[in-house]
This record gives C-alpha cells, sequence and structure tokens, in this order.
C-alpha cells in the first residue's frame, strides 16, 4: 500500500475512534444532564388558596404518585365521572404524569368513594337518622393520603370536584415524573352558601371564551354565582328571539368616550369614533350556562330595570317617558332615560324579555337591577303620575311616590318570575319603596342596606363598594392617588371583609347573609387582559372570604400562599396584578 493511503487510512481510523469516543462523552453528559428531569419528583403542597377547613399533614412520610398509576371510581356515574375526567386533565396539564382510568380497581393509587367518615358514625349513632345537611356540608370532601394512595370522599360529585380541585392546586408546576404526596387528612366544606363574582358584560361585551376562563378562575377558587351583567345604557347584550332587534340594535353604540367622563354630558368629551357592538345569542347563553354548570357554578343574569335601560330605550323609544329618540349611550354614568312606569307595554315588553330569560336561565335567582333609577322623568311624565294615582299611592315621608312606583313594577315582576318558579335579587335600591316580601338584597352602597334586609329578615348578599369593587383599582400611582374608577380597593383590604357584620347584627340575624361577592364593573376595562388584572389576584382573597372560617384568615400567611396560585395563573395564560398590597 503506497504511504500516502497508509497515512490517510489511519487518519480515517483515529478519526473515527475519536468520534466514538466524543459520541459517547455527549451521551453521557447528556444522560447526567437529563437524569434528574427524567426521574424527577417533586412534592406536593396543600398550602393553597382558598385554604381547606382542616389539614393534618405529615412531615416524614410521602406516597409517590407515578405515570400510569390508576383512578378507581364508579364509571355509571356521568357526573363523578367528569370530575375524575377533570383531574386526570390537571394533573397532565400541570406535571405530565397520565394516570389511567381504573374504575373497579380497589387497589388504584386514587380512590374516589362516595360518603364521608363522620356519616357512617353519625347513621350509627343515630340509626340512620341523619340530620337534614346544608348546603355547605353537601360540598364536603375528604382526603385522605396513606401509604395506599389517596383517597378522595365525598357526600356528592360536587365534593369530587372541590377535591379535585384541591389537589390540582397542591401539584408542582413543572414536568416530573412523579409527585410526593405528604401523608395527610383534609377535611373542607365552604363558609357561606354564596360565593358569588359579578362581571359587566355590557359597557364592554366579552367573549364566550374569555367568560369561560373566568369561569374556569371562578371554580378554581371554589366561587358557586356568576352574577352575569349583560343590559346597559350603553348596550343591550341578551338576545330575545320575540324581539330580534332588540340585541341586534340595542348592542351597539356608535361610538365611545374616551377617557373618563365623570361631569360631562351628551356631546362634551372626546370620542373614538369607533362603532362598538356584540350580544349573546341564546346559545351561547346556553353554552356558557352549561359549561359553568359542570363547573358547579350557576349563572344569575341580570335584567337591570327600569333604569340602566336606554340600549332598550334605543330600540323601543315609545317604552320611554319622553318618546325619546334615545342614542345607546356613548358615555358613562346613570341615565335619566328610564322605562316609563306609565306605560302598559312596559310591563309587557318586560315579561317577553324576562319569559325568555326563564327558558334560558334554569337559576333559581333572577336579578332584576333596581339601581340607580333616577326619577326626574317619571316625575314630569303625566302616565307615571297617572299610574301612581291610579295605585293610590302617597309620599308616606319614608317613601317617596316614585320609590314606590319602583316597588310595584318590582312586585309585577317578581310575581311573574314566582310562577315559574324563581326568586329575585335586586341592588339595595329595593328597598327604598319597601322590598317586596320574597326578595334577596344585594348590598352595594356599604353594608346598610344588608344589615336593614336581614332585620327585616330578608336574605342578603354583600357586595359593598368598599371591598368587594374590584372595578376599583389595586394600586395607586406615583403621586399616591388611586388609578381608575371610584378609588383603591388593595387585596388586603378585600381579605379584611368579614360579611356578617358580627358587631351590628344578632347570630339569628347573621341568618339572612347567604355569602359576599365581588363585582367587576368595565367603563374602563375593554380587553380580556385587562380584565383579568383586575379580578386576580383580588379573586384570591375574597375566595378565603367566601370559603374559610374568619378564625383561618391571616393575610400575611395568604401572601405567603399567593406565589404558587400566581405560577399556576402564569402557566394557565392569564394576566394578574403583580404587586400586592
Ligand atoms: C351599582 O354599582 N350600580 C350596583
Ligand atoms: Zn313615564
Amino acid at each position: 500500500m503506497p504511504l500516502d493511503n497508509y497515512l490517510y487510512l489511519c487518519r480515517r481510523i483515529m478519526n473515527q475512534r475519536t468520534n466514538l469516543r466524543h459520541m459517547k462523552r455527549t451521551f453521557l453528559t447528556l444522560i447526567i444532564a437529563l437524569l434528574p428531569a427524567l426521574i424527577q419528583a417533586q412534592q406536593a403542597d396543600y398550602r393553597m388558596i382558598p385554604l381547606p377547613k382542616s389539614v393534618q399533614a405529615d412531615t416524614v412520610h410521602v406516597f409517590t404518585l407515578r405515570n400510569g398509576m390508576g383512578i378507581a371510581y364508579d364509571s355509571s356515574n356521568p357526573e363523578i365521572s367528569r370530575n375524575v375526567q377533570f383531574l386526570r386533565q390537571w394533573v397532565k396539564e400541570l406535571t405530565g404524569i397520565q394516570l389511567a382510568l381504573t374504575p373497579d380497581d380497589k387497589k388504584a393509587a386514587v380512590r374516589f368513594t362516595i360518603g364521608l367518615p363522620a356519616d357512617k358514625k353519625m347513621k350509627k349513632a343515630k340509626k340512620g337518622t341523619a340530620p337534614a345537611l346544608t348546603e355547605q356540608q353537601q360540598e364536603a370532601y375528604a382526603i385522605v393520603v396513606n401509604k395506599d394512595g389517596i383517597a378522595i370522599q365525598a357526600r356528592q360529585p360536587i365534593g369530587f370536584f372541590r377535591a379535585a380541585q384541591t389537589l390540582r392546586k397542591s401539584l408542582p408546576i413543572q414536568a416530573v415524573t412523579q409527585v410526593e404526596f405528604p401523608f395527610a387528612t383534609i377535611q373542607d366544606e365552604p363558609r357561606f352558601v354564596y360565593r358569588g363574582v359579578h362581571l359587566d358584560c355590557a359597557r364592554h361585551f366579552f367573549s364566550v371564551e374569555t367568560i369561560k376562563t373566568y369561569l374556569d378562575l371562578m371554580a378554581l377558587h371554589g366561587c358557586n354565582q356568576f352574577h352575569w351583567h349583560f343590559t346597559e345604557d350603553q348596550g343591550w347584550r341578551f338576545e330575545v328571539k320575540a324581539l330580534p332587534e332588540l340585541a341586534k340594535k340595542g348592542s351597539v353604540r356608535k361610538q365611545t368616550i374616551i377617557g373618563r367622563n365623570a361631569g360631562l354630558g351628551d356631546g362634551a368629551g372626546i370620542y373614538d369614533g369607533q362603532p362598538y357592538g356584540g350580544y349573546y345569542t341564546q346559545e351561547q347563553c346556553r353554552e356558557i350556562v352549561n359549561y359553568a354548570a359542570e363547573r358547579y357554578i350557576n349563572v344569575i343574569p341580570e335584567i337591570d330595570l327600569p333604569g340602566h335601560m336606554q340600549g332598550a330605550l334605543h330600540v323601543f323609544p315609545d317604552l320611554g317617558c319622553t318618546g325619546g329618540p334615545y342614542p345607546v349611550w356613548e358615555i358613562w354614568g346613570v341615565s335619566e332615560e328610564v322605562l316609563c312606569a306609565g306605560n302598559p307595554e312596559t310591563m309587557k315588553f318586560l315579561k317577553t324579555v324576562l319569559g325568555e330569560l326563564c327558558d334560558v336561565f334554569p337559576s333559581k335567582f333572577i336579578h332584576i337591577g333596581g339601581d340607580e333609577c333616577p326619577k326626574v322623568r317619571w316625575k314630569n311624565c303625566p302616565k307615571c303620575q297617572a299610574k301612581a294615582r291610579e295605585l293610590g299611592l302617597k309620599d308616606d315621608g319614608k317613601h317617596s311616590v316614585e320609590n314606590q312606583l319602583q316597588t310595584w313594577i318590582n312586585h309585577e315582576i317578581e310575581q311573574f318570575l314566582k310562577a315559574r318558579g324563581r326568586d329575585i335579587i335586586g341592588w339595595d335600591e329595593v328597598l327604598e319603596g319597601g322590598l317586596t316580601e320574597g326578595g334577596t338584597v344585594m348590598s352595594w352602597r356599604g353594608t346598610q342596606g344588608g344589615i336593614d334586609a336581614a332585620k327585616q329578615h330578608h336574605r342578603v348578599i354583600m357586595t359593598p363598594t368598599s371591598h368587594c369593587y374590584i372595578d376599583y383599582y389595586q394600586l395607586k400611582n406615583q403621586w399616591g392617588q388611586p388609578l381608575g374608577i371610584g378609588g383603591y380597593l388593595p387585596a388586603s383590604k378585600v381579605y379584611s371583609f368579614e360579611p356578617l357584620l358580627p358587631e351590628t347584627l344578632t347570630e339569628e340575624e347573621q341568618k339572612y347573609i347567604l355569602g359576599p361577592q365581588v363585582n367587576l364593573w368595565t367603563e374602563y376595562v375593554a380587553y380580556p387582559d385587562h380584565l383579568f388584572y383586575m379580578l386576580l389576584p383580588r379573586l384570591d382573597a375574597i375566595s378565603e372570604v367566601q370559603w374559610c372560617r374568619s378564625d383561618q384568615k391571616n393575610f400575611d400567611d395568604f401572601k405567603a400562599r399567593l406565589p404558587r396560585m400566581l405560577k399556576l395563573y402564569d402557566r394557565l395564560g392569564v394576566n394578574y396584578c403583580h404587586t400586592v398590597e
């Protein structure tokens, strides 16, 4: 072999050897680098928001959940099966661990069983005469983690959903191959029966997808009532099939004022020149109702009446006292143009709207608004005054004629809804003309309306601006002024709310307080990122007011538990306010 060829061959062999060595080394380095990720284990953490009622956890022993382990459950029950699927999906999303469905495997790592240990004891003691459970007790669940795995016990499928959310929030938020659950016994049930969150989709319209995300976040926090405000001076957003023009035309304003318009009248200020609209078809409303129901959230629709109606008056000007014309309002605030109480067509209109509303929304509660209804038109309207005379209304020093006229409307509507098996909720102004018997008061102008209502034995939802208006800003600017509408409402203030007002209400009166709600008005909130920024983390704060016993609450501890929730929001891709005051 010529020398050149020989040398060439030697070089190739050497190179191949070097390459082989190089490849081996790279492979080994890769394995070493990936090893922790390949067998990575992280611990579950039970310090979440809202904090469960009782958590007794072991600091030494863990049960290790791994890929491929099974879930046992009653697969003949579709509701339980759905909740199992939720848990499976959340475990996969957050950790990458895929659990198997093994309904009949009594030794499965995760086991869903109906019934709480406390009930068995109670039944034995009382020989089958268990007392009626409160709604909160129906939601109760227990999670027991021991060497055999994770046992989830609940009285009802809803308890499984709550337990699945708790396990979801305990998970590490990173890809792992196994999760170590400290041995524990968690027992939980909510404090208040009503745990509400409101959204104004009238001042600005939010898509079905955005509302679903909103509902997901509510469910994550154990909230169970979605108060959907979707008719306003600035736009009517509920399709009424018998009145097709109502949503088509009533949802569109020609333009919107830019910025705040406090003190400005129609036409003053600077406008964006952009038509703005959008409404929800009944089909979309049903989609939202179903989506919410799968997450144990009831949707309470609000038709705000007889004020906040300029969107409707635009389409039906004859229903106003002056006959219009009325543009869909382009500015913020409270319009003086309201439904004419003396026009018999008004009641027909309302009954048509509410009849279809009842067809779409199964909620026991229907919200009829009743807030901020200026009486200036009614005072000067011959039809309204004639109606007041016909009803024999007189100023009794406590209630004006016009306030009583509003009570008459409320009463008519209440009867109409009662015949359909529904109860009304009204903003606290409904007390001004004397509240109708079965009405529930939503106390927003402070807590006084709620106090008065509870003392009169009306049911109450507490949502005072001072603690529950999350359209108020949670931060101050560099000059120490709150940003946005209304005022300054940091998470700490929301957190400090005590809805039962034990200093003012007796224990008996406190029973009329169903629970608290936060409200998100959207005059100055037009986009989903801004919406979720306003919501989070004040939703976390209200969720502990709604869910936890008052003696469990501690804001410093809450703040220490918050970063894991924020990490979850990052993972879910929702915006939030990073500074918590
Ligand atoms: C309200 O904030 N007008 C109920
Ligand atoms: Zn009138």
